[in-house]
């Protein structure tokens, strides 16, 4: 049986990713947290949302210094690896062609196995922007990555990295989207909808907010859902978008899962969309 149950086709990719994702950022140090309970828990914690359907995992070289890598390296192990999309980035302090390089094939040893998506996870104002694409489409050549993209771009950074651009091109871009924070609405996300691209949304539950809130938890009654999952299964409804919520807590990772396997109706997703605005 299939670890993917709600997914969505994406062009760029020619192929099918989890409608949510689960997002690193914590998960291996990288900050104090009160909650820390050493590597075995998060590896417990990724392994149940992979197997909740969760199967795109978004991670970092910068985060925990690389140790958040081999988390999710040791998470991943014994899961068909074709229904996984592992999604690293490179810190613009090594967005130099051979550092890209090293730092691409640094991470996919750490997760001990190569590279969905790899992303230039901030623009490098002193290194030119070809330089950087020129060092992905050779990793593609070199099946460490099987595509690439960019992180925390807008659109005419977008358009300056694609027109370096001879053999592969941009897949997908990883912006900061939410409910909250909805300024790629008007741009970044109709220019990568329009261009058939991936769009990761990250910090989507705003850390939690939303789970107390009245609004979408009177919504989710309806659906048997909590205000989390209705938050979630909002940006499920939308077009080449995918959320990427990051959860330490086992009970967290099965909530979020569960803003999959259904939708909201368009009455309810406007709704939502009306009230945030
Ligand atoms: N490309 C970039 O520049 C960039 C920047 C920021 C983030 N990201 C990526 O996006 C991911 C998500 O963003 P984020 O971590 O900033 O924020 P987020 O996913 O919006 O929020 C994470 C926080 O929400 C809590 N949480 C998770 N599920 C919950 C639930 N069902 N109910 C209540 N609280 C819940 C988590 O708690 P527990 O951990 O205790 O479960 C954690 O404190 C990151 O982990 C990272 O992978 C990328």
């Amino acid at each position: 049986m299939s670890l993917m149950r709600d997914t969505k086709y994406i062009k760029s990719i020619n192929g099918k990713v989890s409608a949510i994702g689960m997002g690193t950022w914590g998960i291996g140090g990288g900050y104090w947290s009160p909650d820390y309970s050493g590597d075995d828990e998060w590896v417990r914690v990724l392994r149940e949302g992979i197997g909740l359907g969760m199967t795109l995992i978004d991670t970092a070289e910068m985060y925990g210094g690389g140790h958040t890598e081999e988390i999710v390296g040791r998470s991943i192990k014994g899961f068909p690896r074709e229904e996984l999309f592992i999604v690293s980035k490179v810190w613009p302090n090594h967005a130099r062609y051979d550092d890209v390089l090293r730092s691409a094939r640094a991470s996919a040893n750490r997760l001990g196995t190569y590279i969905d998506l790899y992303l230039l996870h901030w623009p490098a104002p002193e290194v030119p922007i070809c330089e950087t694409m020129r060092a992905m489409e050779r990793l593609v050549d070199d099946g460490v990555i099987r595509f690439f993209g960019l992180s925390n771009f807008d659109v005419n950074g977008i358009e300056e990295a694609r027109s370096c651009l001879s053999k592969y091109d941009v897949a997908a871009v990883e912006n900061r989207y939410s409910l909250l924070h909805r300024v790629d609405e008007s741009s970044v996300i109709p220019y990568v909808q329009r261009n058939g691209m991936l769009y990761l949304a990250y910090t989507p539950i705003e850390k939690g907010a939303f789970s107390n809130n009245e609004f979408l938890m009177g919504i989710g009654k309806k659906y048997g859902k909590t205000a989390i999952q209705v938050v979630l299964n909002w940006y499920v409804g939308i077009d080449n978008l995918v959320p990427i919520p990051k959860a330490g807590r086992v009970e967290h990772v099965r909530e979020n899962a569960g803003a999959m396997g259904w939708r909201l109706s368009r009455d309810d997703w406007e709704l939502i969309s009306n009230h945030f605005h």
